[in-house]
């Protein structure tokens, strides 16, 4: 995927996948951005006022498309579902979604296409897992926003606590994407220096911390609670993990992922860092978590496998 041109397909083009597209064109990332939505109008009007953006970004051919423009799409990017309204939690939102997912994902089949899927609809961990058993590719050409968005929400909470960038905290929320995430502070540093460490030092106590894991868990929430969908954080999610693997870059994003035997899992996808790169999913890096995270993500996946199971019986 070294060439020049590269082309990205956007499947729903609601708040998230709208905000995405700005994004990308922004980033002046690909050189060709379609989008698909079942709402005609809106992807026509969207497409005209993104190009009028393209003269100060990149060369960048915006449009508004069919299915069969996936056929030689690098990457098609799928926002396309039913959103939570406030009180639901993600995990609801399964049935609706997964019907969604098989009516995007067999004409995108039918177009011929065999590049990467990024998925961020919710329940992402399911509908990840649903968009690699629909279309039969390879499970690392299958990648779901995962814990991205959770992580920085993290990063964020943590560089406000010990007063630094939140660039400079390197800290993951794992497992689902939703109520059964959890905080991998074992394995969090700021500058090199273990974040308990730091913890200790700086006087945080474990409830302190496991507060700020709950906020995290809940700003989703806080957020639909008050304008009625989360977008902006998700969409500069997607943009960095599309440029990850437009970009060729090997980087370790925390996303989700397939497991395959790594915290002793298999057959489902989590949240997780791993490395990405033009190939999807190159590999996961098994973070070490202690006993608490261990329990938490054990129990996280059985969560998430009930209701894969159930989903797609
Ligand atoms: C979020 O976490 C709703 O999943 C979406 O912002």
């Amino acid at each position: 995927m070294s060439k020049n041109h590269q082309k990205v397909v956007l499947i729903g083009d609601g708040a998230v996948g709208s905000s995405y597209a700005f994004a990308m064109v922004q980033q002046g990332l690909a050189e060709e951005f379609a989008i698909i939505d079942i709402n005609k109008d809106r992807i026509h009007g969207d497409a005209l006022d993104l190009e009028d953006a393209t003269p100060f970004t990149s060369p960048k051919l915006v449009y508004d498309a069919d299915y069969d423009t996936c056929g030689d799409a690098d990457l098609v990017v799928i926002t396309a579902g039913v959103p939570q309204k406030p009180g639901e939690t993600r995990i609801e939102l399964v049935d609706k979604n997964l019907k969604i997912m098989k009516s995007v994902v067999d004409p995108i089949m039918a177009s011929g296409f065999d590049g990467i899927f990024l998925v961020a609809a919710n329940p992402v961990d399911i509908l990840t897992y649903a968009v690699q058993k629909f279309s039969g590719f390879p499970k690392n050409k299958v990648v779901g926003s995962g814990t991205s968005l959770d992580s920085a929400r993290l990063r964020v909470a943590l560089a406000k606590k010990f007063g630094v960038a939140s660039p400079d905290v390197m800290a993951n929320m794992m497992a689902e994407h939703g109520d059964t995430e959890f905080a991998a502070y074992s394995s969090a540093t700021i500058g090199g220096k273990p974040l308990l460490e730091m913890a200790k030092e700086a006087g945080v106590t474990d409830e302190e911390l496991l507060q700020i894991e709950d906020d995290v868990r809940h700003k989703a929430y806080e957020i639909i609670n008050t304008k009625g969908a989360t977008y902006y954080g998700v969409a500069t999610c997607l943009m960095r993990i599309s440029r990850a693997i437009l970009r060729d870059q090997n980087a370790v994003l925390p996303v989700g992922a397939p497991m395959n035997g790594e915290y002793g899992l298999e057959d489902i996808y989590i949240g997780t860092p791993a490395v990405i790169n033009a190939s999807g999913v190159a590999r996961v890096i098994e973070v070490p978590l202690n006993e608490r995270e261990q329990k938490a993500m054990a129990d996280s996946a059985k969560a998430l496998k009930k209701v894969a199971t159930n989903g797609l019986a």
